[in-house]
C-alpha cells in the first residue's frame, strides 16, 4: 500500500514552488523524505545546491536513463551553465568545486570525451586484482593495527576515509615525498579544510607526479595513462588524474562506510557473511554519490514533464532514482549508483573489489566489532551530492596488532621514510623502519 508522503520536516519549500534546499542538516538528516516527496509530486523538481544556486534534479528512474542516455540534448560541459557565464553563481559558493569547468573527461562531450575518457578506461582496465586486493589487504591490515589494541574505533576517520587514500598512492605509482601531498590535497578538498590550499597542493604534487613518470615511467596508473595512444600532454594528464583521485577517493569514502552501516544495522547482513549482497543493496539503497551527473541541455527542453531553458544546471538523483525500485530489485545491479550512459563510472570493478576488500578484511580481524551507539545516534554530513556518516563509532574485543603500527616521527610530519609495499606484491608491512603511511595518518586525524 503507498501512503502520501508527508512533507519532510523543515522543508520551508513545502506549498511554496520554492526550490527543495538539499543544504540542510534537515535533509542530510532524512533524504529519503525528502525524495519521497519529491517523488510524488513528479519526476522532476526545482531544489536549491547551495544558496543562490538552483537546478532541476531528476528523481525517477526512467526519466534519469533518458536523460544520461541522451548525450546529444544533455552536455557535460558547464561552460554552458548560463547562471556561471552570467555570474549569478557566488564566487565562494561551495559547489563551485564540484561544478565548475575543467578539462577533464567529467566535463567534456563528443570527441574529445571519447578520447579522454578512452585513455582513462584503458589505464583502469589494466589495474591486476590480486595486486590490488594485496594492497588493500595491506593497508586494512596497517590502519587496523592503529586501533585494534583499543577496542573501539570510528570506522569513518579510522578506516574508510584514509584506506581509499592510502590505495590510491601505491596504484598511482606516487613516491612517498609526492603522495604525502596527494593525499593531503584530496583530503583537504573534500573536507573544505583550506579547500583552495589543497587543491593548490595536489595540483602541484600531480605536476611532480607526471614529471616524474616522464622521466621514470612505471608499472601504475599514471604511467599507463601517459603510455596510451590518445597521448596525453602534461595538463590533460594532471586534469585526468586530479579527477580520478577525486573522484575515486571521496566516494569510495562512502560506499565503504554506508555498506559497513548496513552491515551492522540490517540483520540480514549482519555476520551473514552476504557482503556482495550488502553491497549491491547498499548501492540501491544509500548510493555514496546520491546526486550528481550535472547536465546542460543544448537547447529549451523538457525534462520528464518539466520545462528547462538551454544551460540550465539539470542533475539526477541516483538515490531518489533507485528508492523506487529499491525493493523489487535489490538482488541485481540496475541501480543508478554508478550512473549510466557516456559518462558512467569507469571504475566500478576496481571501486566494488576496494570496497570488499577493505570491509572483509575488517571483518575477518574484528569478527565482533559492532555499533558503539544506537543507529538513530548516527550523524550524516550535509551537502547536497554526497551520502557518507560524519563518523562510525564501533566496539569490539581488543586485538593485539598483528603487524607494526608504526610511530609517527614527530619530527618530519610529511616526510615518509618507509616501508614502500613493492611493485611486485610482496609484503613488507613487517618492517620496523618507521613509516610515511603513519606521518599521514597522524595529519589526517587531527
Ligand atoms: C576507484 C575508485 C573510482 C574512480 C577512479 C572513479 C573515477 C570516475 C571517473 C573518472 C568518472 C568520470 C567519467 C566520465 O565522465 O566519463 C566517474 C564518474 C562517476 N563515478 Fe566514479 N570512480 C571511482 C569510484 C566510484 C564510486 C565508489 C562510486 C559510487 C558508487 C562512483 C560513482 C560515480 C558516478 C555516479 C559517476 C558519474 C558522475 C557524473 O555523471 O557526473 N565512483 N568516476
Amino acid at each position: 500500500m503507498t501512503t502520501t508522503p508527508v512533507p519532510p520536516p523543515g522543508c520551508p519549500a513545502h506549498g511554496s514552488g520554492q526550490p527543495i534546499p538539499l543544504h540542510t542538516a534537515q535533509f542530510a538528516a532524512d533524504p529519503k523524505a525528502f525524495y519521497a516527496y519529491m517523488r510524488h509530486h513528479g519526476p522532476a523538481s526545482l531544489v536549491e545546491l547551495a544558496p543562490g544556486v538552483e537546478a532541476t534534479l531528476v528523481t525517477d528512474y526512467g526519466a534519469a536513463l533518458d536523460l544520461l542516455q541522451n548525450p546529444t540534448v544533455f552536455h557535460k560541459d558547464s561552460h554552458r551553465w548560463r547562471a556561471l557565464g552570467e555570474g549569478r553563481i557566488p564566487a565562494d559558493s561551495p559547489v563551485l568545486p564540484l561544478l565548475a569547468p575543467r578539462p577533464n573527461c567529467m566535463f567534456t562531450d563528443g570527441a574529445p570525451h571519447l578520447r579522454l575518457r578512452q585513455a582513462v578506461t584503458d589505464s583502469l582496465a589494466r589495474i591486476n586484482d590480486i595486486r590490488l586486493s594485496q594492497t588493500v589487504e595491506r593497508v586494512a591490515q596497517y590502519l587496523i593495527a592503529q586501533f585494534s589494541a583499543r577496542g573501539s574505533a570510528d570506522l569513518l576517520n579510522d578506516y574508510a576515509k584514509p584506506l581509499p587514500l592510502f590505495v590510491f598512492n601505491e596504484l598511482f605509482g606516487c613516491p612517498s615525498e609526492i603522495g604525502d601531498r596527494v593525499m593531503f590535497g584530496i583530503a583537504g578538498m573534500f573536507d573544505g579544510i583550506n579547500a583552495e590550499q589543497a587543491n593548490h597542493v595536489l595540483v602541484q604534487a600531480v605536476g611532480e607526479l607526471v614529471a616524474l613518470k616522464r622521466a621514470q615511467p612505471g608499472d601504475d596508473v599514471t604511467s599507463w595513462l601517459m603510455e596510451h595512444p590518445a597521448q596525453l600532454n602534461d595538463m590533460e594528464m594532471v586534469h585526468q588524474l586530479v579527477l580520478l583521485l577525486g573522484a575515486g577517493a571521496e566516494p569510495l569514502r562512502g560506499l565503504i562506510g554506508n555498506t559497513l552501516h548496513q552491515v551492522f544495522t540490517n540483520e540480514r547482513f549482519a555476520r551473514s557473511g552476504l557482503l556482495d549482497e550488502a553491497l549491491d543493496d547498499t548501492l540501491w539503497r544509500n548510493p555514496p554519490m546520491a546526486n550528481y551527473a550535472p547536465h546542460y541541455p543544448a537547447v529549451d527542453t523538457d525534462v520528464a514533464g518539466h520545462k528547462v531553458r538551454a544551460g540550465e544546471l539539470v542533475l539526477v538523483s541516483f538515490a531518489a532514482a533507485n528508492a523506487a525500485l529499491a525493493d523489487q530489485a535489490s538482488s541485481n545491479r540496475a541501480h543508478l549508483a554508478w550512473s549510466a550512459g557516456p559518462h558512467a563510472c569507469p571504475s566500478k570493478e576496481p571501486g566494488r573489489l576496494i570496497t570488499l576488500t577493505a570491509i572483509e578484511h575488517l571483518l575477518n580481524e574484528l569478527p565482533d566489532v559492532e555499533l558503539a551507539v544506537p543507529e538513530e545516534s548516527l550523524v550524516w554530513r550535509p551537502g547536497p551530492f554526497n551520502r557518507a556518516l560524519a563518523q562510525l563509532p564501533v566496539r569490539f574485543a581488543p586485538v593485539k596488532p598483528r603487524v607494526s603500527a608504526q610511530p609517527q616521527q614527530p619530527e618530519a610530519p610529511l616526510r615518509p621514510q618507509v616501508p614502500q609495499p613493492s611493485a611486485s606484491g610482496t609484503d613488507q608491512s613487517n618492517s620496523k623502519r618507521p613509516g610515511r603511511w603513519s606521518a599521514f595518518l597522524a595529519w589526517l586525524q587531527k
